[in-house]
């Protein structure tokens, strides 16, 4: 293929997008209540969604085209998507190869995690906030834990590494377990990051009370265990890292709220049903798949592309009193 440098997906505060997050399905088989109500949420028409071939050109255009150097599918769930391991294939298949990465609950994952690895992805994230079943349960409306170790289980195993665990802790409900998590992780050689609560669930509860922040993470893990800051570089990503008792163990914390990290962003965001997003708080979008199915060229992708990367704002305003979450939730736009 020929390829027309078009340089890349800047924008106005020159930060250059590289990470592609793509939503592959708005459904889950959980129920997070930081994520999704425990019932009457609508899914997205089917209609809508990309076909397998309209994401694998969207991801083509955006890493032979825009520069885009790291693929992550995200969700709802992924692993609910049965096109998954073919996507994955394809866009294992560009050139340059990609770093193809998956967040997902785990749940399917033991069954699926060999084709996976072999058809070209690289590691997995798994969500997990709570090691007590009941608990698990009452948070995810689903009694599902063991389906989810199971899955972490089987991505070490099939080389999904590191195999990263995403923590959210909730006031009242999980905020105890910061320890037992790390606790866990390191035992089992999984990399635990603590995410702080964001306002993106699709009932519109978040409030800044419930949420526990980096601040009170960091403290109650060090009633436990010494943590310094990682010496290595951050880079653009969201978590802070810390050794956990001289390492070479570490643990992450992704301080969304109170530690924003707007400035260092290098990611760009596709909906399941086509839309690209320049942040996961954007007020607006770009609707690729009306290009594609009126039958634009890959050049029109680009163009439209780089218009949405180039407009994107300097960061989010959560902390602002004019703060208005997104029309979108979470699940329907990939985290
Ligand atoms: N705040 C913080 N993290 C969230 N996630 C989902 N919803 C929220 C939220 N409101 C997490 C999931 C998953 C990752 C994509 O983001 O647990 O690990
Ligand atoms: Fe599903 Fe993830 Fe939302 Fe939980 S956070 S309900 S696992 S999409």
């Amino acid at each position: 293929m020929t390829r027309t440098p078009t340089g890349g997906l800047t924008d106005r505060y020159g930060r250059t997008a590289i990470d592609l997050r793509v939503s592959l399905t708005d459904k889950c088989n959980l129920r997070c209540t930081y994520c999704m109500p425990a019932e009457g949420l609508a899914w997205l028409p089917r209609q809508e969604l990309l076909t397998d071939d309209e994401v694998v050109r969207l991801v083509s255009v955006a890493v032979e085209r825009l520069g885009v150097r790291q693929i992550r599918f995200t969700g709802g769930e992924p692993l609910l998507r049965p096109g998954l391991v073919n996507i994955v294939g394809s866009v294992a298949r560009l050139s340059p190869k990609p770093q193809i990465s998956l967040t997902t609950n785990g749940i399917g994952l033991a069954r699926t995690a060999d084709a996976l690895a072999a058809a070209g992805l690289d590691r997995v994230n798994v969500s997990l906030d709570t090691l007590d079943p009941v608990r698990f349960k009452k948070l995810a409306h689903r009694d599902r834990l063991h389906d989810s170790l199971d899955g972490l289980e089987a991505a070490a195993r099939a080389g999904l590494t590191p195999v990263k665990i995403n923590t959210v802790l909730m006031r009242g409900t999980n905020s105890d377990e910061a320890p037992k998590l790390l606790d866990f992780a390191i035992r089992k050689g999984y990399q635990l990051r603590f995410i702080e609560q964001m306002p993106l669930d699709a009932q519109h509860g978040w409030s800044r009370d419930n949420m526990v922040t980096a601040e009170e993470i960091l403290s109650s893990l060090r009633e436990h265990f010494d943590l310094d800051q990682d010496p290595a570089p951050r880079g653009a990503a969201p978590a802070e890292t810390w050794l956990v008792d001289g390492g070479p163990a570490k643990v992450g914390v992704i301080g969304s709220v109170t530690r924003p990290f707007c400035g260092d962003c290098d990611r760009t965001r596709l909906t399941a049903d086509g839309q690209v997003r320049a942040c996961l708080f954007s007020k607006t979008e770009t609707d690729l798949r009306k290009i594609m199915r009126e039958g634009g060229a890959d050049d029109d992708i680009v163009a439209a592309w780089q218009r949405t990367m180039a407009a994107k704002l300097p960061g989010h305003d959560i902390n602002d009193e004019t703060f208005l979450q997104p029309p979108r939730p979470m699940s329907a736009i990939g985290g």
